[in-house]
């Protein structure tokens, strides 16, 4: 089935001084544009009722599964303003794509990769204004599944409703575009073998949260998670995927194991790399490896990547007793930055097919 969209515009679209002031400098996720896109699936009838309407607060009765089994996935993937004043979104299919796995994961229902493109794609021309045009700004797209079902009873919703909303992004980091720190948790792990950790799911992120705190804590940005059984392969960040450079170019990242996630900036970053030279490697990377390279210099950069963080150069690695720092000066991980960066923006060739016309 392709989707059809009914559109109810809001009745109180923000003005166009207050957009500016938002757009000017939009954080991350702190706003949320005039739209929203709903649509309901029910067993055994399928998706209906798809529509982008005002933004607003949902009704929910209390006994809706989401609040008591977490049944839900997400995305996030961005639009971008292009040189022409048209927009430009990034890889949407590779995230309808994983927003199908992880569906399958949590026994949430398949939505199709073009309805998950189509249902985003409508919302942002109806936002269209809400797509910054200045620097490296964004908008952010957050399309997500939850289990709308009534009952307490613990069994895959026989009714899920499926939602997009966006908002205009600009760096993940307050630090903007400076070093992050990074926290070894070596008290918490994200993700066990057979487990979800390589869905998109909000139980993972609620995972995370007690070991992130511990960061903070600590005086870092982001916490890194290590293999649940051996407690020593690097796994990922809390909130993106790891990557480390050898002093002779190499690009070293951990493999997909089941318990990362597929990340579609690590994706592009693995050919983007080869595109300006590097080898990459994709393999179990032992921490202490990390620790003792960064310490003797064979290790000159560490950076994360994700749609929120685009590419975020790591200067500090810090652990109970223990810290390495990572030299201020950044040249591959900016040089894949902007070379990402210029190919989301439309200001270089995309030889890969990545970016998605909106409008
Ligand atoms: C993204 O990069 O889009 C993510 O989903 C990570 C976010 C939770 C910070």
């Amino acid at each position: 089935m392709t989707m059809e969209f009914s559109v109810e515009p809001t009745p109180t679209p923000t003005s166009p001084e207050r957009l500016a002031e938002i757009l000017a400098a939009p954080g991350f996720g702190r706003v949320f544009s005039d739209h929203m896109l709903t649509a309901t699936w029910t067993h055994p009838d399928g998706w209906h009722d798809a529509q982008v309407r005002p933004y607003g607060p949902l009704s929910l009765d209390p006994a809706t599964h989401i609040f008591h089994y977490g049944q839900a996935i997400f995305e996030g993937f961005k639009a971008y303003r292009q040189p022409d004043g048209g927009i430009a979104t990034f890889r949407p299919e590779a995230n309808g794509a994983r927003f199908n796995r992880s569906a399958a994961r949590l026994s949430l229902p398949e939505l199709p990769v073009d309805d998950f493109v189509a249902a985003s794609d409508a919302l942002i021309r109806q936002d269209a204004a809400w797509v910054p045009s200045a620097g490296e700004a964004s908008l952010y797209l957050r399309p997500f599944m939850v289990a709308t079902e009534v009952g307490l009873g613990v069994h895959p919703a026989q009714e899920v409703t499926f939602l997009v909303i966006a908002s205009p992004a600009g760096s993940y980091f307050a630090s903007g575009s400076s070093q992050v720190s990074i926290w070894v948790s070596e008290d918490y792990t994200r993700a066990a073998p057979g487990g979800t950790g390589a869905a998109k799911c909000g139980g993972n992120y609620a995972a995370s949260l007690v070991a992130q705190q511990e960061g903070i804590d600590n005086g870092c940005e982001q916490v890194l998670f290590l293999d649940a059984v051996e407690r020593r392969w690097i796994e990922e960040l809390g909130g993106m995927n790891l990557w480390a450079v050898r002093d002779d170019g190499t690009l070293i990242t951990p493999e997909l194991t089941g318990s990362i996630l597929e990340g579609v900036t690590r994706d592009a970053m693995v050919l983007i790399a080869k595109e300006l030279g590097h080898e990459v490697e994709e393999r179990r990377i032992d921490i202490d490896d990390v620790r003792k390279g960064v310490d003797s210099g064979q290790i000159s950069e560490v950076f994360a990547c994700g749609t929120a963080a685009v590419i975020a150069s790591v200067g500090t690695l810090k652990w109970r007793g223990g810290e390495v720092t990572l030299p201020a000066d950044t040249p591959v991980a900016s040089a894949l930055r902007t070379a990402l960066v210029d190919l989301q923006h439309g200001r270089r060739p995309d030889p890969y097919g990545w970016m998605h016309r909106v409008c």
